[in-house]
């Protein structure tokens, strides 16, 4: 059995590359969360790589909270940036394959069409800034990978989806964000996208996000059609909302490379949605 070490194990991605690899013939998980294994530590990360030398290490650990990352900003580069560094180096010097999920944030979002993995990065705050920062590390250490920039995603954990429902219960009427546009994405999605790549020698940059795109407005309203519930959907600027970090207002990502290099198809963001509902909510 090939052994693959999972970093962040009990965040969104890592919950659901479990749940596709139960019971697999092929591969034994290694799971570890900052506990077992805190990837900011250089000297952890190297010994437990070379305890356990691995086929490939899957990092889906990173510091997600977008507005603490502004406030935080040490934290978000060490989990962000020497994290990835870290499991570069170990993966490089015992042989595995790397994994490293990055996000729609590095890009400014100021354009009007879906962005390319050719496409020029312009991070806007700090989460973007070190998740880049992540991305250019594994390109310098790591020698086999893959970078999945992902967005807007969601699974079992703390995510969109869960906090509009939540809100519904109590609210007739909800205001949501209607000039950010996205693609959601559900992380049982992008495991399968992860391990499609996997075994392959197909190596590099890719953009990995659920077919569509829409508003975070549009999002809340199919949520809540799919839930029956009559909750309303106020359409409010980001002006009005008033977030203290400045998002992209266009971050729709075009799967390019995944449509040039594979036959891999994304699920439809409504499809995977109601799947998600479906089988969680
Ligand atoms: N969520 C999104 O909307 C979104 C959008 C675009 C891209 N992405 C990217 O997709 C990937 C997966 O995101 P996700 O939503 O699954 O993240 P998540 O749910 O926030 O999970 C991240 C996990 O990493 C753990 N972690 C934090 N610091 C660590 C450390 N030093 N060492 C080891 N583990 C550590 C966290 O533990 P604690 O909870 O204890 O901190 C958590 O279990 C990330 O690379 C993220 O940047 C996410």
């Amino acid at each position: 059995m090939k052994t693959l070490i999972i970093t962040g194990c009990n965040g969104q991605l890592g919950r659901a590359i479990n749940k596709e690899l139960e019971g697999s013939s092929e591969y034994k998980l290694v799971n570890t969360d900052v506990e077992e294994l805190d990837i900011t530590d250089v000297n952890a990360v190297l010994a437990f790589v070379r305890e356990h030398k691995p086929y490939a290490i899957l990092n889906c650990a990173a510091y997600t909270a977008v507005e603490a990352c502004e406030t935080e900003r040490d934290l978000a580069y060490k989990i962000n940036a020497v994290g990835p560094r870290n499991l570069s180096l170990a993966a490089a010097e015992t042989g595995a394959k790397l994994v490293q999920v990055s996000t729609d944030y590095v890009f400014a979002g100021d354009g009007d069409h879906p962005y390319e993995e050719f496409d020029l990065t312009y991070p806007q705050g700090v989460y973007g800034a070190s998740k880049l920062a992540g991305e250019n590390y594994v390109k310098e250490f790591a020698d086999r990978y893959f970078i999945i920039r992902t967005a807007w995603l969601y699974g079992e954990g703390k995510n969109f989806v869960r906090t509009m429902l939540r809100l519904s219960e109590t609210n007739d009427k909800v205001r949501v964000v209607n000039d950010q546009f996205g693609c959601p994405t559900s992380a049982k999605e992008l495991a399968k996208a992860i391990l499609y790549l996997l075994p392959t020698d197909n190596y590099g940059l890719f953009h990995g996000t659920c077919e569509g795109s829409c508003s975070w407005a549009d999002f809340a309203s199919e949520i809540f059609r799919l839930a029956g519930k009559s909750t309303v959907v106020e359409g409010i600027s980001t002006e009005e909302y008033g977030a203290k970090v400045k998002r992209p207002a266009y971050s729709v990502l075009d799967n390019y490379m995944f449509r040039l290099t594979t036959d891999f198809q994304f699920a439809h963001w409504k499809d995977a949605l109601r799947e998600y509902m479906e089988e969680t909510v």
